[in-house]
């Protein structure tokens, strides 16, 4: 059957398959990319299990210990290929308006030249000497309403067995294909042809990265990468970029953030949705172990990095994961800090960029607090505690991940896959400050939380490449995966509240939150992780009507003894440090929103200069 005729290559489709949009544009991308073969992804184990294999005969992966890591493999990336690159990011829709001003943004047209059509475009012959890789997949579950699918053509063996613990993929998807079914295009390249003869790296990618998304034809391309969000296309480009329009054009909310649920002693269960940005605690909340003091309380993971959140009939906000693994950071996660986090790693986990031990397992700064006498550090090179201090080298990169399926998490929820999602109580919004942004602040209403949101700022992170440790503004945690203009989503977020309230609905609560104030010898104050539970816990309290606190500047926030101590030794001096309000601080950081709101003036929510107006008078009164 459809087999169209390209010269030398057989695109081996599936019997089963009868999609024939979905065959001619994998010919179309085959014979662009000339790519040497055409493998189409079944999702098996048994595929899985082949590919990794095939990736060890590479020297991609090394096979860890079966012992100690059953199941595990290291890859090692290219030292240039870490992490997302935003300035490499592209929203190409037909005008620049919708992009908005936070997004790079070319002429589409332009764009395709670049890639697609012109003399020198990128993606001709991209592939060649090397297998496409067909790999479908659902984000949320198979056949539910409120999954979608794409399809990634990707020349990276890596990206199919990555993409088949982060997603639902494989034929089940194909199958709900069907004949004619709606499916987003993603075309990923590492963009490092081979020459007949040419030996291949065990890294292949390139200098020149382009991501690029075409909002209104719902296209995904990435050329030149083969690290997570910038090739793992059913993540933020899929689930976050071209969904948030989605959601703009049909009333719903694509966004960076976790989903936890949380049952009391009493059996009471709420669910908490939280943005915060990259690298800045979402995987440790959603898995979090309540402290001691705590007994009867437990947290469970819907989600650690994205949510799809729909108003439901009754006027609540239901959350779905579209995800089906975690891409999470390694370092910094222990058996202290985090149990669940790394019983989840105990097997079937590829990691990458982190370190080989002398006994073929892994580790990570702040994995032991005593370092291996000796290990393989993420470029391959050894490395010994005495190189660490004379180079100040890493072990591991420290946007080092793991890639791991839900089901590892011993904490995973019940509800975790349940398509109608979990409703959600209350939003939390939290930025990487090591400075003036209080511990926890509750929005007054709703506009005052989209405006919390709207702007928070955070250190930046080993996620992006770039420097690091420089406060920027981060609306909802989503500047690197917005879609859209940055103001028409803040409208969405107004809408949606007003729409909600309209209906006689209670609105889910908001809060701002801050785990990461340092004191005056550069160390955090609040020793978060688990004892995030305690902050945890007086949100649910107010969400009940409950808890206590006291009116500020900004908002409500607890007093000292407003929140439950038991198990730590927190004096209210400490408190005080990770409460503080400073008017001088604060009136510096009014004038960044102000920046940012100069930046966004172009159909700026009125709502929002407003806020900022009373917050201005308050802090000057
Ligand atoms: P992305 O996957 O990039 O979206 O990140 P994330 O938001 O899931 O961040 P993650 O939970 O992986 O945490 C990133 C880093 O912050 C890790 O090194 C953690 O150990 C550290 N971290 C997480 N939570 C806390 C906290 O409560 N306090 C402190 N001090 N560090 C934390
Ligand atoms: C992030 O950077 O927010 C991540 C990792 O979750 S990546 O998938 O690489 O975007
Ligand atoms: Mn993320």
């Amino acid at each position: 059957m459809n087999q169209p005729k390209l010269e030398g290559l057989r695109l081996n489709v599936p019997a089963y398959l009868k999609h024939t949009r979905l065959i001619s544009w994998v010919a179309d991308i085959a014979a662009l990319t000339e790519a040497k073969d055409v493998y189409w992804c079944d999702g098996s184990t048994e595929e899985y299990d082949r590919l990794c294999a095939q990736l060890v005969a590479a020297g991609t992966f090394k096979k860890l210990n079966p012992e100690l890591r059953p199941n595990s493999y290291l890859a090692q990336s290219s030292p240039s290929d870490v992490a997302r690159v935003e300035d490499r990011t592209y929203i190409c829709s037909a005008k620049k308006e919708d992009a908005g001003p936070t997004n790079n943004w070319m002429d589409p047209a332009e764009m395709r030249r670049l890639l697609q059509t012109g003399e020198t475009a990128l993606f001709k012959g991209a592939m060649r000497g090397r297998t496409l890789y067909v790999v479908p997949f659902s984000m949320g579950p198979i056949g539910s309403p409120i999954a979608h699918i794409g399809v990634e053509l990707s020349d990276s063996p890596y990206v199919a067995v990555n993409m088949k613990i982060m997603t639902r993929m494989g034929k089940a998807v194909l199958d709900v294909l069907g004949e004619d079914g709606h499916f987003v295009p993603c075309v990923h390249t590492v963009g490092a042809p081979l020459e007949a003869g040419q030996a291949d790296v065990s890294w292949p990618c390139n200098d020149t990265k382009y991501i690029v998304h075409y909002p209104e034809t719902q296209e995904i391309w990435s050329y030149g990468s083969g690290y997570g969000g910038n090739a793992l296309l059913g993540k933020k480009c899929f689930a976050l970029r071209i969904a948030s329009t989605m959601g703009r054009d049909q009333g719903w909310l694509a966004e960076h953030m976790l989903v936890l649920g949380v049952t009391s002693p009493e059996g009471r269960k709420h669910h908490v949705a939280a943005a915060f940005p990259s690298a800045c605690g979402k995987t440790n909340f959603a898995m979090l172990i309540p402290p001691a003091g705590f007994d009867g309380w437990k947290v469970t993971t819907i989600g650690d990095d994205i949510a799809w959140i729909k108003p439901g009939a009754d006027g609540r906000l239901y959350a779905i994961n579209p995800e089906a693994g975690y891409f999470g950071v390694a370092p910094g996660t222990n058996r202290l800090t985090n149990p669940n986090c790394m019983d989840s790693l105990n097997r079937d986990v590829i990691f990458t960029n982190v370190a080989l031990t002398d006994d073929g397992d892994v580790w990570w700064e702040g994995m032991t607090d005593t370092p291996p006498a000796h290990c393989i550090d993420w470029q391959g090179k050894d490395w010994t505690p005495q190189i660490a201090k004379e180079t100040g080298a890493k072990a591991a990169h420290p946007n080092a991940r793991f890639t791991v399926a839900a089901t590892n998490n011993p904490a995973l929820d019940a509800e975790w896959d349940n398509p109608a999602g979990v409703p959600i109580d209350a939003f939390i919004f939290g930025g990487r400050r090591s400075t003036t942004v209080p511990l926890v602040t509750e929005a007054r209403d709703w506009n005052e939380g989209v405006y919390m949101a709207a702007t928070m700022g955070s250190e930046t992170t080993a996620a992006a490449a770039g420097q690091q440790g420089v406060v920027r503004r981060d609306p909802f945690a989503m500047l690197p995966f917005m879609g859209y203009n940055m103001s028409d989503y803040f409208q969405h977020w107004l809408n949606l509240g007003a729409k909600l309230q309209a209906s006689g609905a209670t609105l889910p609560k908001i809060f701002c939150v801050n785990w990461f104030r340092k004191g005056a010898d550069g160390k955090f104050v609040w020793p978060g992780y688990g004892d995030n539970m305690r902050v945890l816990k007086w949100m649910l309290e107010r969400v009940e009507g409950q808890g206590q606190g006291e009116e500020n500047l900004f908002g409500i926030s607890p007093r000292y003894d407003d929140l439950t101590w038991t198990g730590l030794d927190f004096s209210k001096a400490q408190f005080e440090q990770v409460t503080a309000v400073d008017k001088a601080a604060w009136q510096t950081e009014l004038g960044l929103h102000g920046e940012l709101f100069q930046q966004l003036a172009y159909r700026l929510p009125a709502e929002l200069t407003a806020t900022k107006a009373a917050l201005e008078k308050r802090l000057s009164a």
